[in-house]
């Protein structure tokens, strides 16, 4: 049986790497794509260039009838569908992958709860009335990690603990949603997919966003830190986007639906800030030098100083969670639903220097938003 997959947020990181996985896997499996844009040619663009980006060898011109592009927005009642068009896509569909959000650390809480709350009960209202008069086989609710807050020590899978408070109006927008989602999963065949800190593609270092990891580092670079302000043994759960778009398929499209959820995480596999900083400085001594000819150094001691104008203070505090907080984010549920499937995560050290050889090749992302 043919599959029809509905996804939101094709034009994002994870959803069009996820795109492109099912393209290449699933040659049977027809897409249709929620895209924002005045109209279907203009969505159709947008998300051929996200497609570029992430995969240049990729032959769009070969994707031909497999992907429908429509216009739509997820704050709106029905997706901003007509009647007619809610209630087809309804019965066409076979899977739903909801990746679309709003991952700004810095959104006021009533646009990030818009999109992030709101915009996941108007996607699970096509996958109740696709349940009623489709073939709904699966739901894939991408929710994140850090849906714990500022939770410490183990973070598992199944469990769905209120932290005591949120860094940000992401995680507590995404902690609202994803409740909400965990409401429906007695009456509807719902997955839970928590990545952690999603960076570059492992064999190229492409990506679409530079977030957590990088602007750090990027900071790092410019001078501007001068010490490290966090213990150099905090893990830091980073996951490469080839392998979270892999095993995100291979949960939805080789296992059977079990209504669990999954952390795509490092795991026990992560590895230290420390390290991390390390390496990043071995790199540049390496291949480049710092903005004023000289490689950055880090002072030791560990003072927690930084220096810097207010925005970039600002900047850095917005990361300074990720960065202090010791935990530990469990995957048995994810290792066992990948056991025989070939997907492995690939140690950090292996790939970090793609990611920064693409970082840099693209100025930390600038080059893309002048390209885009
Ligand atoms: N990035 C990470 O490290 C990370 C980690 C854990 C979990 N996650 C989760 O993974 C999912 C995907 O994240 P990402 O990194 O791919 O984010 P991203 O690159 O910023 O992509 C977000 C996507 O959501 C779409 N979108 C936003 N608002 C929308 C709206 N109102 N209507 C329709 N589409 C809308 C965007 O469309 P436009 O192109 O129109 O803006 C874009 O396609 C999210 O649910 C996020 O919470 C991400």
């Amino acid at each position: 049986m043919s599959n029809t997959v509905f996804i939101t947020g094709a034009t994002g990181n994870i959803g069009g790497k996820l795109l492109i996985t099912i393209l290449d896997k699933d040659p049977n499996t027809r897409i249709i794509a929620l895209i924002r844009g005045e109209s279907a040619a203009v969505a159709q663009n947008r998300f051929e260039q996200v497609l570029r980006v992430l995969s240049p060898e990729f032959d769009t011109a070969a994707i031909g009838s497999r992907i429908r592009v429509i216009c739509g927005d997820i704050t709106q009642y029905q997706l901003g569908l007509s009647d007619a068009a809610f209630d087809k896509l309804a019965s066409e569909v076979t899977h739903i992958i909801h990746s679309a959000a709003g991952i700004q650390f810095t959104l006021p809480l009533d646009c990030a709860r818009q999109v992030n709350f709101v915009g996941t009960i108007n996607v699970m209202s096509l996958a109740q009335r696709a349940a009623e008069v489709g073939q709904l086989r699966n739901v894939a609710y991408i929710s994140t990690a850090y849906v714990c807050g500022d939770r410490d020590g183990w973070i598992y899978e199944d469990e769905s603990v209120a932290p005591q408070r949120f860094s940000n109006t992401y995680e507590q927008t995404k902690f609202e949603a994803e409740q909400y989602v965990r409401t429906l999963m007695p009456a509807l065949p719902i997955t839970i997919l928590r990545p952690s800190i999603v960076v570059g593609d492992s064999q190229t270092g492409r990506t679409l966003t530079f977030n957590v990891l990088y602007s750090p580092l990027k900071f790092i670079y410019k001078g501007i830190i001068k010490a490290l302000t966090c213990d150099p043994a905090t893990p830091l759960d980073v996951v490469p986007l080839d392998y979270g778009a892999s095993a995100a398929h291979y949960i939805l499209f080789r296992t059977e639906p079990t209504g669990k959820t999954f952390h795509i995480v490092a795991g026990a596999a992560a590895p230290a800030v420390g390290s991390v900083v390390r390496h990043f400085l071995i790199y540049l001594g390496q291949n480049l030098t710092g903005m004023n000819g000289r490689v950055p150094s880090l002072d030791q001691s560990n003072d927690g100083r930084i220096t810097g104008n207010p925005r970039t203070l600002q900047l850095m505090a917005v990361f300074d969670p990720y960065l202090k907080v010791t935990r530990h984010f469990d995957n048995s549920n994810t290792l066992t639903a990948l056991q025989g499937s070939g997907i492995t995560l690939p140690p950090f050290t292996g790939y970090f220097d793609k990611l920064l050889d693409y970082c840099f090749a693209v100025n930390w992302g600038r080059t893309l938003r002048h390209a885009a």
